[in-house]
């Protein structure tokens, strides 16, 4: 143990993965600053950092190890190691075993336990929790901080139990679970009041989420959508990730009534193929999710489509593979993200036959990509000369520059802009590249 005696006062908190993952992580950095820490702006300051991993693909979880490696060597004994999200799930107490410098183990449903565990650590007490309590985390969490950025998370659903063939999430997550309307609402107003004016709603099987409103009806999550859009000074909802068979009619109308629900929708289909798809276990097929699509469509024609897709799955053949690139030129997607099939320890992919050698996967992976890449720069481009508002959310690049994004998920780039971040603008879209777009600001709109 290489750990320093004394409490530590600073921290710095390192998310690696999703969106979930970096909510997780802004929630152990308001604990820690309940605790009266304080945050450090890197490593280099910081009595404590804690890595708060993520086990989806085998590169995430290397760059694990190789940060705490890289941690000691340019801190050295200074900074209390703790690893914190999917790896310290999936791995606990053998991440103590192949980096010794680790101080603390915690998992993502445990980690409102982390002031006691620096305590043991302190102590030189071994500080390892991977438990899944039935009690939720979230009721023990001090409530938001009160100053937040212009978009904020809030997890509203965690866990999945879909099992995926290729995927760890059900292990390092648990069962779906869906946090209770109220402390939702709660947190909703409390963000609102701290400044937030766009909310996405997180789950890793978001529209999964279910309950019951105030007068005990039951809800799905259009029902907490339609809640959240009566707030007043909130003017943007997003939600995200959502799984095709949890796709319900409600959900679909919303996106066609609730003005503040933003037109965009992450919907991961993984593949084209239905031997794959069913090699996979997603649990529904080629054209199911084609004709979902479409009714989504219907519903708000003008929704920007975005997904995931998994290339070189065990078994996958070229002629499948051909399927996957047709299926995204019927998608027609504003975005999407592609990944490298990596095995997973313990997920059922693994011990398939037919690994796919890595050649093929970086021929295909490129491929994919130049397909998406023309999509999205299409999507960019059919969005010239429209007139639309952006919220901002931070200063570009260079000076008088300020980003934001247009109700599509687009960056958009407004030049010298006279308002401020937090602000709603109407602006024109004047350029459109392959990453982002420029605009004007035609006059600050009403709040
Ligand atoms: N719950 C979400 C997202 C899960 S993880 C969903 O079902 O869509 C995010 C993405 O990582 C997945 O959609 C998938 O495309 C990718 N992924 C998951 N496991 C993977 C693996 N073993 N190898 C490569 N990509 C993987
Ligand atoms: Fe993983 Fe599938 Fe669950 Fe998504 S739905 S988290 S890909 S098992
Ligand atoms: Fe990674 Fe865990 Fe999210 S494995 S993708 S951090 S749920």
């Amino acid at each position: 143990m290489t750990t320093p005696p004394n409490p530590p006062r600073t921290f710095h908190v390192k998310s690696f993965g999703c969106q979930m993952n970096v909510y997780d992580g802004e929630r152990m950095a308001e604990l820690l600053g309940a605790q009266g820490m304080t945050a450090a702006t890197d490593g280099a300051d910081a009595d404590l950092v804690v890595l708060n991993t993520c086990h989806i693909r085998e590169k995430a979880v290397d760059k694990v190890y190789s940060d705490i490696g890289r941690l000691r060597r340019e801190y050295g004994s200074r900074p209390m190691i703790a690893v914190a999200g999917c790896v310290a799930q999936a791995e606990g107490a053998e991440i103590g075993r192949r980096a010794k410098s680790v101080d603390i183990v915690v998992g993502p449903q445990a980690y409102h336990r982390l002031p006691s565990l620096i305590a043991d650590a302190v102590q030189g007490r071994p500080a390892i929790d991977t438990d899944m309590p039935a009690e939720m985390k979230f009721g023990a969490l001090p409530g938001r901080a009160q100053r937040q950025r212009p978009s904020a998370f809030l997890t509203v659903q965690e866990g999945c139990d879909k099992f995926c063939t290729y995927c760890v999430v059900p292990y390092t997550r648990g069962a779906e679970v869906s946090r209770p309307w109220a402390e939702l609402m709660d947190e909703a107003r409390a963000l609102v009041d701290a400044g937030v004016r766009e909310i996405t709603l997180l789950g890793q099987n978001v529209n999964a989420w279910d309950g019951e409103d105030e007068a005990g009806r039951p809800q799905g999550l259009d029902g907490l959508i339609r809640a959240l859009d009566r707030l007043p000074g909130l003017t943007r909802i997003r939600y995200t990730t959502s799984h095709p068979n949890d796709m319900r009619d409600g959900l679909i109308r919303a996106h066609a009534e609730v003005e503040s629900l933003m037109p965009f929708l992450h919907l991961p289909v993984q593949a084209g193929s239905d031997r794959v798809l069913k090699s996979m276990n997603r649990s529904h097929t080629r054209e199911s999710y084609l004709r979902l699509i479409e009714r989504v469509r219907a519903a708000r024609p003008d929704i920007a489509l975005s997904g995931d897709f998994i290339v070189g799955f065990p078994g996958e053949s070229d002629a499948e593979f051909e399927e996957t690139l047709s299926i995204v030129r019927e998608s027609a997607y504003a975005q999407a993200f592609s990944f490298k099939y990596s095995p997973r320890p313990g997920t059922p992919a693994a011990d398939m036959d037919g690994q796919v050698s890595p050649e093929v996967m970086d021929e295909r992976l490129q491929r994919l990509q130049a397909a998406i890449n023309a999509d999205q720069l299409a999507f960019n481009q059919a969005t010239l000369g429209r007139r639309t508002q952006v919220l901002l959310e931070r200063k570009g690049k260079y000076p008088g520059q300020l980003v934001g994004k247009s109700p599509w998920l687009q960056s958009v780039i407004v030049e010298n802009s006279a308002a401020a971040i937090g602000d709603m603008v109407d602006v024109e879209i004047v350029s459109a590249g392959p990453n982002s777009l420029g605009a004007v600001i035609l006059e600050k709109a009403a709040a």
